[in-house]
């Protein structure tokens, strides 16, 4: 579909204004930021991989809440707020911000992380290290990581979410459940027990999905959005 349209609108754009051929096919830095943000989230999911790793992953440890495949999610170790506070992991990824992604790529390879390029192709990798080199943020100064409440202004959030969320998740949040029929999870719920989870996703998008992604705004409307979530129906 994606090559179809860049074909089409190569050739289309090819005769008529021959500069813009050039841009066409250019992923822009802020797009590998967010699919990398994806990556981190669950890069299975967002490579579209066939047979993921199945064996649980040699550096989670042993006392680790799940197993299998999700210990290979750099989200289980690494957690939400990026400094493992949920995760296994404690180490704070943000020190990485503003440094040579490079460098990140290079630790992905090592034998702690074992992601072989038959795993993780390069283009995946160093789209994840530029998410941490250059698309961090620091989470807690949007959520109030004792309560969980995010800082953001709910009045603010609400046309964000009316007018862009609520095509796909409906104006209470609850069209899409991403729990079973007997415990149904709706944005709200999500919103109130998982906060920066959400915000993560608000920035970056979901893996695998057809989901915006809102990094072109800054923090502070993600932040808002969060805030209206959290006023949404949990049941
Ligand atoms: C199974 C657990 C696990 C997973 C999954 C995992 N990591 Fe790690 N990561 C670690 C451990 C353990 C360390 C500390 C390594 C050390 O002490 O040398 C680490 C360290 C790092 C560091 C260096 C941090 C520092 O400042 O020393 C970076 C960067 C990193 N991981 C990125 C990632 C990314 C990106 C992913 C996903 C593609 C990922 N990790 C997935 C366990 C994991
Ligand atoms: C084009 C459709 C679309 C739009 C627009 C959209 N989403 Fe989603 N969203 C999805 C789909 C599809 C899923 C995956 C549902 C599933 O896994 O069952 C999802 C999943 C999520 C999840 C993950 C929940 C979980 O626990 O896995 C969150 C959080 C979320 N969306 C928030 C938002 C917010 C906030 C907005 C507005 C900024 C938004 N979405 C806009 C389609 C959309």
């Amino acid at each position: 579909m994606q090559t179809k349209y860049l074909f089409l609108s190569c050739c289309l754009f090819g005769m008529a204004i021959t500069p813009l051929t050039t841009l066409a096919g250019d992923l822009t830095e802020v797009y590998r930021i967010s699919r990398g943000g994806r990556i981190y989230d669950n890069w299975m999911t967002t490579l579209k991989m066939k047979t993921p790793p199945k064996e649980t992953h040699a550096s989670y440890p042993s006392g680790g809440e799940t197993k299998g495949s999700a210990t290979w999610r750099c989200v289980a170790c690494h957690g939400w707020d990026y400094k493992g506070t949920k995760g296994t992991v404690a180490r704070d990824l943000r020190t990485w911000m503003g440094k040579d992604p490079q460098q990140v790529t290079a630790i992905l390879r090592d034998p702690v992380h074992r992601y072989t390029p038959e795993l993780l192709p390069d283009d995946a990798a160093s789209d994840v290290a530029l998410f941490l080199a250059k698309g961090l943020i620091e989470p807690e100064k949007y959520i109030d990581a004792t309560s969980g409440r995010s800082r953001g202004d709910a009045a603010r959030g609400a046309p964000y979410f009316q007018t862009i969320c609520a095509a796909c998740h409906g104006l209470d949040g609850r069209k899409l459940n991403f729990g079973s029929d007997k415990e149904p999870e709706y944005l709200g719920t999500e919103a109130n027990e998982n906060p920066f989870e959400v915000l993560h996703k608000i920035r970056n998008g979901q893996p695998g999905q057809e989901m915006i992604s809102l990094r072109m705004l800054p923090p502070e409307v993600a932040a808002d959005i969060l805030a209206y979530e959290q006023t949404l129906p949990v049941h």
